[in-house]
């Protein structure tokens, strides 16, 4: 049994995944590993860096790959969509932040849009954009995201597209590690899935091994979301939009005390022991973006490893789910 779905027929893959564009994280080496596996692999074009962007297009090889901005921030270095159209990209996912005028550019250039969707609102705003590919991100998602869960984004999402854009596809993302999680979003109408954290842990992510071990050590208990990395990193985030990351020791000393740590020297102060650690790779003194699925983690093989089990015990359930309904009393 194959997991052929709408996004599969359209993107010409052979598995229902995306790879999330991680910023600092998804360079190109873990795109490539993912179109190779037969998915789609997304670099993390980030808050934005034109040499680091130039630099992991050059690790895809002749793999097909896509990109993600983070909208805001590409507003104020607009260059780099025309480094990413440059390349010829297989998608471009845009997330955070008014999507015009980078949605017209990405559909004259002729790739498909993605967009990536925190509320009901923010979908239609992507219907209006044109966006080929819907993102329903729940809060359980790694990284920055809303507060809704992925469990009620994934099928309102899907009933509105039904009405309004039948033609828009919609991937779940927002806690899905395993053969469960994919198999749910399929059966709750996702023709496929965006995956971060999980592939985190993989063989080519550029996660540093001193975050590897916090991960691998950590369960879905260990997470919060806040305000607290992107306050020391003097990054002006959207309101209604947080961080979701590991609970280290530099997050839960500063958690709720956002006012003091923004003080000027304050925060001067915290910032550089904080790029220290993060440079390092010292989990607990900086902040590691993180989604609950955490507590599903347990290794960090290959990306196509990762995939493969992922795409087998998915088919697996799937093929048995008949197995599932409840015999008539
Ligand atoms: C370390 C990390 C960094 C992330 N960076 C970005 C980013 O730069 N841009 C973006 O659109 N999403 C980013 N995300 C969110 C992902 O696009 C995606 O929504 C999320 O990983 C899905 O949930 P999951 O982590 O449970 O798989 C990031 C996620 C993680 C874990």
């Amino acid at each position: 049994m194959a997991l052929r779905t709408r996004l599969t027929d359209r993107f010409k893959i052979e598995h229902p995944i995306f790879s999330a564009p991680m910023g600092f994280i998804a360079g190109g080496r873990l795109a490539a590993a993912t179109s190779q596996a037969g998915g789609l692999g997304l670099i993390g074009g980030g808050y934005g860096d034109a040499e680091w962007l130039t630099r992991e297009f050059g690790e895809v090889g002749n793999a097909r790959v896509g990109c993600g901005f983070i909208t805001w921030s590409l507003a104020r270095r607009p260059e780099l969509l025309d480094l990413a159209l440059a390349r010829a990209p297989a998608a471009l996912m845009l997330s955070f932040g008014a999507l015009a005028p980078f949605a017209q550019t990405i559909k004259r250039a002729g790739v498909p849009l993605i967009c990536q969707a925190q509320t009901l609102a923010h979908a239609r705003e992507a219907v209006a954009a044109g966006a080929d590919v819907i993102v329903a991100q729940g809060g359980e998602a790694g990284g920055h995201g809303g507060t809704r869960a992925t469990l009620t984004l994934t099928p309102e999402i899907v009933d509105y597209l039904a009405g309004a854009a039948p033609d828009t596809l919609l991937l779940a993302a927002g806690g899905i590690a395993d053969g469960r999680g994919l198999a749910a979003a399929l059966m709750l109408g996702a023709d496929g899935v965006l995956i971060g954290s999980r592939l985190m842990a993989s063989a080519e992510a550029l996660t540093p091994p001193g975050f590897l071990d916090a991960i691998l050590a950590a369960d879905g208990d260990a997470t919060v979301k806040t305000k607290v990395i992107d306050v020391v990193r003097s990054y002006d985030w959207p309101s209604g939009i947080s961080g979701r990351a590991l609970n280290t020791r530099f997050v839960a000393e500063w958690q709720g005390r956002e006012n003091a740590l923004a003080e000027p020297a304050t925060r001067a102060a915290e910032a550089e022991r904080y790029w220290r650690a993060f440079r390092a790779g010292e989990a607990e003194g900086t902040g590691v973006f993180m989604g609950e699925a955490v507590g599903l983690i347990h290794d960090a093989p290959p990306a196509a490893r990762v995939i493969a089990r992922i795409v087998g015990d998915a088919e697996h359930l799937l093929s048995n789910a008949g197995g599932f309904v409840a015999a008539p009393i």
